[in-house]
């Protein structure tokens, strides 16, 4: 049995304590003055007209504005709910903001696990001090909702895709650590969290990285974008799974290895007797 570290406080309590250092946002205004609060030389850059401020006004879980090349995120809390809500209901809302909190700071945390690794992936460019948000930079292209809304992708360009979007899972998986030997999951890709470019109609981007699940090896290969791309998703996964090692055959090989080992070794064990 492993003992649980008493020193080490649980993800939720870290989570948490790290965030209430911190104010969080109540409105889209409020939130873009204390960007400004933090970011002088955004204020600067407005000034000489070589910046300006859009808000995405789509996203629904975060607020989320453009400034320059950054888009800045901060977590979107029920703190109305909160104040009304009463008994039980109060635990509920509260227990709802603390997951908000927890996936915001899960997103940071994977974003700058994944920094550098690839041209799909915003960068975090700046951490929220007073207030809890983070920027990233801002990713070209446009969402696949908004961008096939009247023409839909062809078949060709579906597969392309697919292939792009599998090629990111199993790079994602790669590149971030495991936990109980699974790996981790953009677990949020659906149409208005992958960018295409409006040209070519291929992946330019995959964004919010809130939700990330882990799953065994065999259970990746799922995109949900749509039922064709889904299904080509699967066939590609099925041809390049083995680019992903299987946990359990690593373990298998190295206990091969070691029985070659003891093999060579004569009876003498490796390391002394250790078990
Ligand atoms: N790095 C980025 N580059 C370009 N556009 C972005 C970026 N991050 C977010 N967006 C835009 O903002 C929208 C909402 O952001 P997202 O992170 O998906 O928030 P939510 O968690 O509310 O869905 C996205 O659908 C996309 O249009
Ligand atoms: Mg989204």
């Amino acid at each position: 049995m492993m003992e649980v570290n008493k020193n080490q406080p649980d993800l939720l309590v870290q989570a948490f304590a790290h965030a209430a250092e911190r104010r969080s946002v109540t409105s889209i205004e409020n939130f873009i003055d204390a960007i400004l609060w933090e970011r002088p030389d955004l204020r600067k850059k407005i000034a000489k007209g070589k910046a300006s401020v859009e808000r995405e006004e789509s996203a629904n879980s975060a607020y989320v504005v453009f400034i320059g090349d950054e888009v800045f995120k901060a977590p979107k809390l029920k703190r109305d709910m909160e104040a009304s809500a009463s008994g039980d209901e109060y635990e509920t809302v509260k227990k709802v903001n603390r997951n908000i909190i927890i996936a915001f700071e899960k997103e940071v945390e994977a974003l700058q696990g994944l920094k550098g690794s690839s041209r799909l992936i915003p960068k975090v460019t700046y951490i929220g001090k007073g207030t809890l948000f983070f920027a990233m930079s801002r990713k070209p292209g446009v969402t696949y909702e908004s961008l096939t809304a009247i023409t839909p992708l062809t078949t060709e360009q579906k597969r392309t895709l697919a292939r792009d979007l599998i090629d990111f899972i199993i790079h994602m998986a790669l590149a971030l650590p495991m936990e109980n030997g699974r790996y981790a999951k953009h677990s949020d890709l659906h149409r208005r969290n992958i960018l295409l470019d409006p040209k070519t109609k291929k992946l330019t981007a995959v964004i919010d990285f809130g939700r990330i699940f882990y799953f065994s090896r065999d259970k990746l290969g799922h995109v949900g974008i749509d039922e064709v791309i889904t299904k080509m998703g699967e066939e590609e996964f099925a041809r390049r799974k083995s680019d992903i090692p299987n946990p359990k055959q690593v373990k298998a090989k190295s206990l091969d290895a070691s029985a070659n080992y003891a093999k060579v070794a004569g009876s003498q064990k490796p390391f002394g007797g250790m078990q």
